[in-house]
């Protein structure tokens, strides 16, 4: 394969990785957030450097170390992942990995929110987040190759089809993050390759080993664009 001949085909191209949750803010002590362990996408980014990419990391909060050879970015609000990423611009690939919180928390409380002996709970308003892998996927300085995940409970292949045309995007790995799949927190991930070549599904694999699968598809889809 391509992999035998050179050892780290990535060399010279740099890549833009999203990775964990994001944290919005309700108060001082208080957010909300998605499930996310990090782990698939620190696992990209690993598998991306070890094939010679330069890797730029941001991060949401994770109870993962930085990986090794990768710059690591860490950032808590999705504002500040759509920043990091931006401004780390441009690249050759962007894969946005991120379970970023599609609502923050429209004014939020400067002093921790306090019970009311009487007084009904507090109601949140939120405000909708800016769509970073849509932002990517149509920006002047946009990456050649810009992947998204689609994390779904239903209709994955269709879900993950409209979200490839709205967001402008070359891939969308998709897969079931129903709760019968034990995709959240677990070792495993079970994906399907949406592109506009039509549908690959892959094995129900370790996320190490769905990362290096995925950094081998970017440098074989790099070496021909
Ligand atoms: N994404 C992003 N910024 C957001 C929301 C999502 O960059 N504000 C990215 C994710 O990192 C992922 C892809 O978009 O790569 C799809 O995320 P997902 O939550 O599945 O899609 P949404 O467009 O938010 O749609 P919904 O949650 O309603 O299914
Ligand atoms: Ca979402």
């Amino acid at each position: 394969t391509l992999l035998e001949e050179e050892p780290r085909p990535l060399a010279g191209r740099r890549a833009i990785v999203t990775s964990g949750p994001t944290h919005e803010p309700i108060d001082p002590v208080r957010y909300i957030a998605n499930r996310s362990s990090g782990r698939q996408g620190h696992a990209i980014a690993s598998a991306l450097s070890r094939l010679g990419a330069e890797v730029i990391l941001v991060s949401g909060p994770v109870n993962l170390p930085d990986p090794v050879g990768v710059l690591t970015v860490h950032v808590e609000r999705a504002e500040e992942m759509r920043d990091a990423v931006i401004s780390s611009l441009p690249a050759d690939i962007a894969v946005m990995v991120a379970a970023v919180a599609d609502w923050r928390v429209a004014g939020t409380a400067d002093q921790k929110i306090k019970k009311q002996a009487g007084e009904a709970a507090p109601a949140l308003e939120l405000a909708e987040n800016p769509d970073i892998l849509k932002t990517v996927g149509h920006h002047e300085k946009r990456p050649k190759l810009v992947i998204g995940f689609a994390a779904e409970t239903q209709n994955v292949e269709d879900n993950g089809r409209a979200k490839l045309e709205r967001k402008g995007a070359d891939l969308i790995v998709a897969n079931d993050v129903s709760a019968e799949s034990g995709v959240m927190g677990g070792d495993n991930n079970q994906v399907k390759l949406i592109s506009k070549d039509g549908v690959e599904a892959w094995p129900d694999l370790p996320k190490e080993e769905v990362a290096d699968r995925l950094a081998e598809w970017i440098t074989l889809k790099l070496a021909k664009l």
